[in-house]
């Protein structure tokens, strides 16, 4: 099943002090989602936004909210994400905590629930989860920081992913260093929605670089 290629731009590199107009602007410029990027400086290395923020941009848009949770634990903060106005959560293969826990409490939400992939981790850990999730995210950086150059050597494992999905109904996202010619890459590989943070918010044209981006 060949699926249309969203993009979801990361507020990471947005402007903080004016969240809510560049959420605003990113809505008119026809993106598909907004990607929240939630850090908590233990499981990556970086300290970035929780539930009062996603909270308080709520109110500027209508578009899907994709959040990322780059935290551990995660399981005690999903109440909260949850309330804040998320529509997909993604949370990490690598926490400690046990994944499929997560996975249940999201779906009790009846929220999407997506897991993510860091670079090191082979795709084959997905087989346990697959039948559970809605979205498999594949980072192509080592999370915790835009503006990182992508990792070509994580086409092969979105080209093992999207086999190991078969034909389930499942989405395949990639997140890090994504640009006009590794959007090309990816979706080529079997991706369907790409998170872009710098490239996006580089160009002075979100409407333009949004749909160069979709190819
Ligand atoms: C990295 C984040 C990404 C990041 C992508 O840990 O998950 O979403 O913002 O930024 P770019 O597109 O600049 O690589
Ligand atoms: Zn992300």
């Amino acid at each position: 099943m060949k699926k249309k290629v969203k993009i979801a731009p990361s507020i990471l590199s947005a402007d903080f002090s004016k969240l809510g107009q560049e959420v605003t602007l990113l809505d008119k410029a026809g993106c598909d989602y907004i990607h929240i990027d939630v850090m908590d400086g233990h499981f990556v290395p970086n300290i970035t936004m929780g539930p009062d923020i996603v909270k308080s941009v709520r109110k500027f848009t209508k578009k899907i909210f994709d959040v990322h949770l780059m935290i551990d634990p995660v399981m005690k903060y999903i109440p909260e994400f949850i309330n804040s106005g998320s529509d997909i959560i993604t949370i990490h293969h690598e926490i400690d905590e046990c994944v499929t826990d997560v996975i249940k409490l999201i779906k009790k939400y009846e929220r999407k629930v997506g897991i993510s992939l860091k670079p090191s981790t082979p795709a084959k850990v997905i087989e346990k989860y697959i039948d559970d999730v809605d979205l498999i995210l594949i980072m192509t950086v080592e999370p915790g920081f835009g503006g990182q150059r992508f990792m070509y050597d994580q086409i092969e494992k979105i080209k093992k992913v999207k086999y190991l999905i078969g034909e389930r109904n499942i989405d395949i996202e990639v997140d890090g260093g994504i640009d006009i010619d590794t959007a090309k890459e990816v979706v080529k590989a079997g991706a369907n929605i790409l998170v872009s943070g710098s490239t996006i918010f580089k160009s002075n044209n979100y409407k333009q670089i949004i749909s160069d981006l979709r190819g």
